[in-house]
């Protein structure tokens, strides 16, 4: 990838995760505030790698590293458990398609949990800069391409 579609991909990636932030709910409960949770979590760290790989704060290769592996943590089978079958309640944005098209999201989950598996490799073990950016847009695509299926706005 060159270096103008990396820098475009990292600031479509990073917009769309400060508004994704903005419109995060209270008052959810038991297992809907759990992903929210994650999610969260999973964002802020996004949020802080974006931010090296523009520059805005210091490159830390295992800051980086730790990022990809927390974000791993939240994601795969640890994030597909937090949609038991039907769990609809308010104020969730989560789409019914999820459990019409489980293998869709669930392989989505695993590709989040691939990609950020790689980023954090890439990072510790000192890969080129290009690498890594273009490893972290390829993890910031995953978010998207679930949201954009399987997450509605309320
Ligand atoms: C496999 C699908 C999937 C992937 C991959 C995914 N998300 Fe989500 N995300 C969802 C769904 C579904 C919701 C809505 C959950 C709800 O409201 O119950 C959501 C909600 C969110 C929220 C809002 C949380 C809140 O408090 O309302 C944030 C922030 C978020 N995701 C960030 C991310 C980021 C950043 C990534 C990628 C690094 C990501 N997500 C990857 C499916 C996914």
């Amino acid at each position: 990838m060159n270096r103008k579609l990396i820098g475009a991909l990292l600031s479509v990636s990073v917009c769309f995760l400060s508004l994704v932030t903005a419109w995060a709910h209270s008052g959810a409960m038991g297992v809907v505030k759990e992903r929210m949770d994650a999610m969260t979590e999973i964002s802020r760290n996004v949020k802080t790698v974006g931010r090296m790989l523009k520059e805005e704060i210091p490159y830390d290769g295992e800051a980086i590293a730790n990022a990809g592996e927390v974000i791993a943590d939240h994601a795969g089978e640890a994030m597909t458990r937090l949609f038991p079958k039907g769990s609809l309640q308010s104020p969730t944005e989560a789409s019914p398609a999820i459990w019409t098209d489980w293998k869709d999201f669930s392989q989505l989950a695993e590709r989040l949990k691939a990609s950020a598996l790689k980023l954090g490799d890439g990072a510790r073990t000192d890969a080129d800069r290009n690498s890594i950016m273009s490893d972290f847009a390829e993890m910031a695509g995953t978010c998207k391409s679930c949201h954009e299926v399987f997450r509605v706005k309320k």
